[in-house]
């Protein structure tokens, strides 16, 4: 059992503790936008934050989140106008769709910390989300749009998750 604040409401899990988060979130919860990939966290599509850093929820227990407060991509903005939300949108960024919530997820953790990274620094926080589609081009340019719409101060009033 945990209890945890999951995008600013607090919810009780009465589940095993050794449960993935992600299930948690998914069949417990019923917030579906964040995706199963590969279940050993190594594709980032299940990334969600855990007190504001990116995670990745499948390789990581119910019991290691009591007490936390964690946002899914459903929490990332209440209105989905994330600076990063509105990037990934102006950019084009996904195709399939598939991975793009932990992209997302990824991006807005990194900016959080970082707000005008260098494109060796997008590469090296983005390089554990895989994406069969292959639009790491495209997100790419919507991190660097993100960043430069924070920068200029037009990015609406939520600059962290
Ligand atoms: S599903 Fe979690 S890292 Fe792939
Ligand atoms: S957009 Fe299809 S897997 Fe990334």
């Amino acid at each position: 059992m945990a209890t945890l604040t999951i995008n600013g409401r607090s919810v009780t899990l009465e589940v095993a503790d050794d449960m993935p988060l992600l299930w948690a979130i998914r069949d417990y919860v019923g917030l579906n936008g964040t995706k199963f990939g590969c279940g050993a966290g190594l594709c980032g599509a299940c990334t969600v934050h855990v007190d504001g850093e990116a995670a990745r929820s499948c390789v990581t227990p119910v019991s290691a989140v009591d007490g936390k407060h964690v946002t899914t991509i459903e929490g990332l903005s209440s209105a989905g106008d994330h600076p990063v939300q509105l990037a990934w949108i102006a950019e084009d960024a996904p195709q399939c769709g598939y991975c793009q919530s932990g992209q997302i997820m990824q991006a807005a953790a990194l900016l959080a910390d970082n707000p005008d990274p260098t494109d060796e620094e997008i590469d090296a926080a983005m390089k554990g989300n895989l994406c069969r589609c292959g639009t790491y081009n495209q997100i790419r340019a919507a991190i660097r749009h993100a960043a430069r719409t924070r920068t200029a101060g037009t990015d609406g009033e939520e600059v962290s998750a």
